[in-house]
Parts: C-alpha cells; sequence; structure tokens
C-alpha cells in the first residue's frame, strides 16, 4: 500500500505527459500541413515548383518552336474550340504569344485547359517549357551543336548541314517559298538560274545568301541570323567545282 501511490501518481503523469505529447504533435502536423499547402498554392501560381521536374535540357529546348508546339498541341488539343468559332483563338502565333500568360494559368494553375481533355506528360513538359522561354517562334541552330556529316563543298553536305535546318521550313511544299524548291535538280534547272556550275558569282543561290539586304536570306525579318562564312563558302565552292557531287 505504501509504494502503491507513488506507481498511481507515476502512470498518471505518464498519461498526462502523453496526451500532451499527442496535442502537441497534432497541432504541428496541422499547421505543417496549412503552411505547406499554402506554400503549394503559392508556388504553382508562379509555376515555380514545376520546375525542376519539367525543366528541359538546354539542347532539348533549343529545339522548341511554335510550328513544334503547334502541331504537337495546339492543332490536336486546342484549336478544336479555339478557332475562328469566337473567344480566345489560337490559330497564329501572334495569337498564342498574345495570350501567353492566359494559357500559363488555364493550363497549369487552374488546369482548366484543354477543356474535356489533357495532355500528355510530354505534351506539358513541351508547353511548359516553351512558355517559360518565352515562346520561341522559331527553334535555335545552336553554333556548336555537333554535326553529325562535317560541312564539304559537296549537295548532301550542304543539304544536311545547311539546308535542312534554315531553308526547307520555308522552301518546301504548302510553305512560303514553295516556288523555289532546293533539291539538287530543282536548283540546276531552275529558271532563276540558281545554279550555273562553274559560275558561283552569277548563280542566284550564291547571291542569296551573299547579299547584305533585305533580300537575303534566309531572310532578316523573320528572324534568321545571316550564314556563317564557312556555310557560304561551301556552297560557292560546290558551285565551282560545277555542282557535280
Ligand atoms: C472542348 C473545347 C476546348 C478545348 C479543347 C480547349 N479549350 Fe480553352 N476554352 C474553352 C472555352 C469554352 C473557354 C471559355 C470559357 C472558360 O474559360 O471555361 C476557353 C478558354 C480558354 C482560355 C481563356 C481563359 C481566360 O482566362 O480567359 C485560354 C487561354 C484557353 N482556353 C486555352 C486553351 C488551350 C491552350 C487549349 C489546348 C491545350 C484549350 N484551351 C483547349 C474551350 C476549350
Ligand atoms: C522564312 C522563310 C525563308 C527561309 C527560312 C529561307 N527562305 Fe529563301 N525565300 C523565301 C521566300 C518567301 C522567297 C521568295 C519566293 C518566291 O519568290 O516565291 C525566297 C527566295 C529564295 C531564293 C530565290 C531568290 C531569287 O533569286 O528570286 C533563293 C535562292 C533562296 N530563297 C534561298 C534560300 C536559302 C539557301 C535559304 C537557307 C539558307 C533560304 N532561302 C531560307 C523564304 C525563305
Amino acid at each position: 500500500m505504501e509504494h502503491l501511490f507513488p506507481q498511481i501518481l507515476q502512470i498518471n503523469l505518464t498519461t498526462t505527459f502523453m496526451k500532451l505529447l499527442v496535442l502537441f504533435f497534432t497541432i504541428l502536423i496541422f499547421i505543417g500541413s496549412f503552411v505547406g499547402c499554402n506554400y503549394s498554392i503559392l508556388t504553382t501560381g508562379n509555376n515555380a515548383d514545376l520546375d525542376y521536374k519539367m525543366k528541359m535540357s538546354t539542347t532539348e529546348q533549343a529545339k522548341l518552336s511554335y510550328s513544334l508546339i503547334n502541331s504537337e498541341i495546339l492543332q490536336t488539343k486546342c484549336i478544336g474550340c479555339h478557332g475562328n468559332s469566337g473567344g480566345v483563338n489560337l490559330e497564329t502565333y501572334q495569337n498564342v504569344f498574345d495570350n501567353l500568360s492566359k494559357i500559363k494559368t488555364s493550363v497549369f494553375s487552374k488546369k482548366t485547359m484543354p477543356k474535356n481533355n489533357s495532355l500528355t506528360a510530354e505534351q506539358e513538359k513541351m508547353l511548359w517549357n516553351w512558355i517559360e522561354l518565352n515562346a520561341p517562334e522559331f527553334a535555335q541552330t545552336p553554333e556548336n551543336e555537333p554535326q553529325s556529316e562535317p560541312l564539304t563543298p559537296t549537295y548532301s553536305s550542304i543539304y544536311k548541314n545547311i539546308f535542312e535546318s534554315k531553308c526547307i521550313s520555308c522552301h518546301s511544299p504548302g510553305n512560303q517559298a514553295e516556288r523555289v524548291p532546293l533539291d539538287k535538280q530543282e536548283l540546276l534547272d531552275s529558271p532563276l538560274e540558281l545554279v550555273l556550275p562553274n559560275n558561283p558569282d552569277e548563280s542566284g543561290l550564291v547571291i542569296a545568301v551573299e547579299r547584305t539586304d533585305r533580300k537575303r536570306m534566309p531572310p532578316e525579318k523573320e528572324g534568321y541570323a545571316p550564314l556563317k562564312d564557312e556555310e557560304k563558302a561551301a556552297i560557292r565552292k560546290w558551285i565551282a567545282d560545277g555542282a557535280i557531287n
């Protein structure tokens, strides 16, 4: 009987302590989840917490352009509702650019778009990075990108290293310069005298890339830089050597 009393007291003390402990942790978890919640609401608003899981490598980012976003996302997931039927029109680069912040909010923060549909993880990533880069109209052609085939004065090398990335988007069927195809035979046969074998100075192709006025190719007003000296030199040499290979 004598040692029973302190034991009861001890149990009482322990349970009170436990209750306090549980209460303490409950409050802590409650506050914690509240703060966490607020935090994520705030950061999703700026898309800051998406940053690390969405960000593409710079090489991947360099490939992003309006035409890619348009064909991969807008045409398949948005234009059906955002064409000429009233409301937000997303049919041209300018329209998309003007609505960029609304697009960002409705797709990534409010998640209300695309209505009745959703973007794949890949599409989300693409769109998000494109918006983060302030929606470049054209893909970058990185200066130091390793070229699979070295630039030599032959048609195939010129095509692979120059035409494909800097010309074909316009000089192909269905695009603005479709009347001036850049295939080898078409160049040789062109009524515009684009390639006159052994006569680079009078070949329209050389003139087009070497001139410095507004008719220069690729066009400055579309945001293209002039060809590099070694690129111009390769085209010139190919023609000077007879435009054979
Ligand atoms: C099924 C039809 C439908 C599809 C598909 C759709 N939208 Fe919408 N969108 C709407 C309608 C309707 C509204 C206007 C009412 C509203 O905001 O819910 C709207 C509104 C918007 C707005 C304006 C929001 C604002 O704050 O004013 C943007 C931006 C937008 N959509 C972007 C997109 C994008 C980007 C896609 C594709 C990824 C897309 N939508 C796909 C139907 C659609
Ligand atoms: C942004 C679009 C665009 C790009 C990129 C572009 N061109 Fe053109 N180019 C045009 C247009 C438009 C014309 C005029 C077509 C017509 O007359 O129908 C043209 C015309 C030409 C002509 C004919 C000039 C003449 O004598 O009339 C040549 C040659 C040419 N481009 C070469 C190139 C080469 C080479 C590149 C890449 C290094 C290139 N272009 C990139 C749009 C482009």
